[in-house]
Protein backbone atom coordinates (compact mmCIF):
# COMPACT_ATOMS: atom_id res chain seq x y z
CA UNK A 1 0.00 0.00 0.00
CA UNK A 2 2.59 2.34 1.11
CA UNK A 3 4.61 1.88 -2.12
CA UNK A 4 2.05 3.03 -3.96
CA UNK A 5 2.18 7.04 -2.57
CA UNK A 6 3.83 9.34 -4.10
CA UNK A 7 3.70 11.91 -1.68
CA UNK A 8 2.27 11.91 1.81
CA UNK A 9 0.52 15.57 2.49
CA UNK A 10 -0.71 15.00 5.86
CA UNK A 11 0.02 12.93 8.57
CA UNK A 12 -1.15 10.81 11.36
CA UNK A 13 -0.28 13.52 13.68
CA UNK A 14 -1.02 16.04 11.31
CA UNK A 15 -4.51 15.16 10.52
CA UNK A 16 -5.51 14.07 14.45
CA UNK A 17 -3.99 18.23 15.50
CA UNK A 18 -6.34 19.81 12.84
CA UNK A 19 -9.37 17.19 13.76
CA UNK A 20 -9.03 18.64 17.37
CA UNK A 21 -9.18 21.98 16.27
CA UNK A 22 -12.22 21.43 14.30
CA UNK A 23 -14.15 19.95 17.08
CA UNK A 24 -12.97 22.81 19.64
CA UNK A 25 -14.30 25.03 16.58
CA UNK A 26 -17.81 22.96 16.60
CA UNK A 27 -18.45 22.89 20.19
CA UNK A 28 -17.84 26.45 20.70
CA UNK A 29 -19.92 27.41 17.85
CA UNK A 30 -22.84 25.21 18.67
CA UNK A 31 -22.44 25.26 22.78
CA UNK A 32 -25.57 27.80 22.64
CA UNK A 33 -27.52 26.74 20.10
CA UNK A 34 -27.65 23.36 20.70
CA UNK A 35 -26.62 22.51 24.38
CA UNK A 36 -29.40 20.72 25.35
CA UNK A 37 -30.73 18.87 22.03
CA UNK A 38 -27.30 18.54 20.57
CA UNK A 39 -26.18 18.11 17.08
CA UNK A 40 -27.14 15.59 14.46
CA UNK A 41 -23.88 14.69 12.27
CA UNK A 42 -24.38 13.40 8.82
CA UNK A 43 -21.89 11.74 7.12
CA UNK A 44 -21.75 10.76 3.38
CA UNK A 45 -20.33 7.01 3.53
CA UNK A 46 -18.37 5.20 2.82
CA UNK A 47 -15.16 7.99 2.21
CA UNK A 48 -16.10 10.41 5.71
CA UNK A 49 -16.94 7.55 7.77
CA UNK A 50 -13.73 7.65 9.40
CA UNK A 51 -13.17 11.67 9.49
CA UNK A 52 -16.93 11.41 11.90
CA UNK A 53 -15.65 9.04 13.59
CA UNK A 54 -12.78 10.83 14.97
CA UNK A 55 -14.90 14.19 14.39
CA UNK A 56 -17.38 13.39 16.88
CA UNK A 57 -14.96 12.49 19.71
CA UNK A 58 -13.42 15.82 19.69
CA UNK A 59 -17.14 17.46 19.83
CA UNK A 60 -18.43 17.89 23.57
CA UNK A 61 -21.90 18.30 23.19
CA UNK A 62 -24.80 15.54 22.48
CA UNK A 63 -23.97 14.16 19.07
CA UNK A 64 -26.12 11.90 17.15
CA UNK A 65 -24.45 10.29 14.51
CA UNK A 66 -26.40 9.27 11.22
CA UNK A 67 -25.57 8.32 7.23
CA UNK A 68 -25.87 8.03 3.67
CA UNK A 69 -25.01 6.49 0.91
CA UNK A 70 -24.62 8.03 -2.50
CA UNK A 71 -23.04 7.11 -5.60
CA UNK A 72 -21.42 9.72 -7.80
CA UNK A 73 -17.94 8.39 -8.78
CA UNK A 74 -18.57 4.72 -9.56
CA UNK A 75 -14.97 3.07 -8.89
CA UNK A 76 -12.95 5.47 -11.16
CA UNK A 77 -11.39 8.80 -10.23
CA UNK A 78 -13.70 11.36 -11.89
CA UNK A 79 -17.18 13.13 -10.89
CA UNK A 80 -19.30 11.60 -12.87
CA UNK A 81 -22.03 14.71 -11.84
CA UNK A 82 -24.62 12.02 -11.43
CA UNK A 83 -25.96 11.57 -7.53
CA UNK A 84 -28.20 9.05 -6.57
CA UNK A 85 -29.52 8.66 -3.16
CA UNK A 86 -28.59 4.77 -2.15
CA UNK A 87 -29.18 5.11 1.81
CA UNK A 88 -31.05 7.63 3.47
CA UNK A 89 -30.95 8.24 6.89
CA UNK A 90 -32.01 6.97 10.22
CA UNK A 91 -33.27 10.16 11.94
CA UNK A 92 -35.90 13.00 11.34
CA UNK A 93 -33.99 16.36 11.14
CA UNK A 94 -36.80 18.80 11.08
CA UNK A 95 -36.30 20.94 13.60
CA UNK A 96 -32.10 19.60 14.19
CA UNK A 97 -29.20 21.51 13.68
CA UNK A 98 -27.71 19.30 11.42
CA UNK A 99 -23.56 19.41 10.02
CA UNK A 100 -21.98 17.15 7.63
CA UNK A 101 -19.14 15.53 7.90
CA UNK A 102 -17.60 15.59 4.41
CA UNK A 103 -14.13 13.72 3.77
CA UNK A 104 -13.59 15.70 0.24
CA UNK A 105 -14.59 18.34 -1.68
CA UNK A 106 -14.14 18.00 -5.19
CA UNK A 107 -16.20 19.83 -8.07
CA UNK A 108 -19.13 19.76 -5.21
CA UNK A 109 -21.36 17.67 -7.36
CA UNK A 110 -22.54 15.35 -4.86
CA UNK A 111 -22.21 18.06 -1.89
CA UNK A 112 -24.63 20.61 -3.13
CA UNK A 113 -27.22 17.66 -4.26
CA UNK A 114 -27.28 16.83 -0.73
CA UNK A 115 -27.37 19.98 0.88
CA UNK A 116 -30.34 20.86 -1.64
CA UNK A 117 -32.52 17.46 -0.89
CA UNK A 118 -31.36 17.85 3.26
CA UNK A 119 -32.38 21.76 3.37
CA UNK A 120 -36.19 20.68 2.01
CA UNK A 121 -36.25 19.16 5.22
CA UNK A 122 -36.20 22.32 7.24
CA UNK A 123 -33.40 21.41 9.47
CA UNK A 124 -33.08 24.08 12.15
CA UNK A 125 -29.36 24.76 10.55
CA UNK A 126 -27.45 23.24 7.91
CA UNK A 127 -23.77 23.17 7.88
CA UNK A 128 -20.98 21.58 6.41
CA UNK A 129 -17.72 20.54 7.69
CA UNK A 130 -15.16 19.17 5.42
CA UNK A 131 -11.80 17.52 6.01
CA UNK A 132 -10.35 18.63 2.50
CA UNK A 133 -10.90 21.05 -0.03
CA UNK A 134 -9.85 20.49 -3.30
CA UNK A 135 -8.01 23.40 -5.25
CA UNK A 136 -10.47 22.11 -8.04
CA UNK A 137 -10.40 24.59 -11.11
CA UNK A 138 -14.75 24.57 -11.14
CA UNK A 139 -15.73 24.25 -7.89
CA UNK A 140 -19.39 24.23 -6.87
CA UNK A 141 -19.92 27.36 -4.93
CA UNK A 142 -20.04 25.66 -1.53
CA UNK A 143 -20.58 27.15 2.19
CA UNK A 144 -18.21 25.13 4.03
CA UNK A 145 -18.31 26.77 7.15
CA UNK A 146 -15.46 24.07 8.60
CA UNK A 147 -12.32 23.10 6.12
CA UNK A 148 -9.51 20.91 7.81
CA UNK A 149 -6.96 21.38 4.73
CA UNK A 150 -6.97 22.60 1.40
CA UNK A 151 -5.17 20.04 -1.05
CA UNK A 152 -3.74 20.24 -4.67
CA UNK A 153 -5.90 19.00 -7.31
CA UNK A 154 -4.70 15.64 -7.61
CA UNK A 155 -5.63 11.93 -6.77
CA UNK A 156 -5.54 11.58 -3.06
CA UNK A 157 -5.87 8.70 -0.73
CA UNK A 158 -6.08 7.70 2.91
CA UNK A 159 -7.86 8.37 5.99
CA UNK A 160 -11.45 7.02 4.49
CA UNK A 161 -10.27 8.38 0.89
CA UNK A 162 -10.26 5.18 -1.50
CA UNK A 163 -9.27 4.39 -5.06
CA UNK A 164 -11.42 1.71 -6.10
CA UNK A 165 -12.15 0.91 -2.36
CA UNK A 166 -8.55 0.34 -1.30
CA UNK A 167 -6.71 3.00 0.75
CA UNK A 168 -9.10 4.18 2.65
CA UNK A 169 -7.30 2.21 5.92
CA UNK A 170 -3.78 4.67 5.21
CA UNK A 171 -3.75 6.47 8.12
CA UNK A 172 -2.00 9.33 6.72
CA UNK A 173 -3.28 11.04 3.35
CA UNK A 174 -0.95 11.34 0.00
CA UNK A 175 -1.13 11.75 -3.07
CA UNK A 176 -1.38 7.97 -5.27
CA UNK A 177 1.21 7.06 -8.15
CA UNK A 178 -0.44 8.48 -11.53
CA UNK A 179 0.60 5.08 -12.85
CA UNK A 180 -1.98 3.56 -9.70
CA UNK A 181 -5.22 4.75 -11.71
P1 LIG B 1 -17.43 15.78 -5.83
O1 LIG B 1 -18.87 15.52 -6.06
O2 LIG B 1 -16.66 15.91 -7.12
O3 LIG B 1 -17.15 16.94 -4.90
O4 LIG B 1 -16.83 14.46 -5.19
C1 LIG B 1 -16.94 14.18 -3.86
C2 LIG B 1 -16.59 12.76 -3.56
O5 LIG B 1 -15.70 12.22 -4.53
C3 LIG B 1 -15.85 12.68 -2.25
O6 LIG B 1 -16.74 12.50 -1.17
C4 LIG B 1 -14.94 11.49 -2.47
O7 LIG B 1 -15.60 10.31 -2.11
C5 LIG B 1 -14.68 11.48 -3.94
N1 LIG B 1 -13.37 12.10 -4.27
C6 LIG B 1 -13.15 13.31 -4.80
N2 LIG B 1 -11.85 13.55 -4.97
C7 LIG B 1 -11.21 12.45 -4.51
C8 LIG B 1 -9.83 12.07 -4.38
O8 LIG B 1 -8.88 12.80 -4.72
N3 LIG B 1 -9.59 10.85 -3.85
C9 LIG B 1 -10.57 10.01 -3.44
N4 LIG B 1 -11.88 10.31 -3.53
C10 LIG B 1 -12.19 11.53 -4.07
MG1 LIG C 1 -16.93 9.57 -1.09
Amino acid sequence: MHDDIAQVLFTEQEIANRVREMGGAITRDYADVARGEGIVLVSVLRGAAIFMADLARQIELPVEMDYMAVSSYGNGAKSSGVVRILKDLSSQIEGRHVLVAEDILDSGLTLNYLLKNLSSRKPASLEVATLLRKQTPAQADINCRYVGFECPDEFIVGYGLDYAERYRNLPYIGVLKPEIY
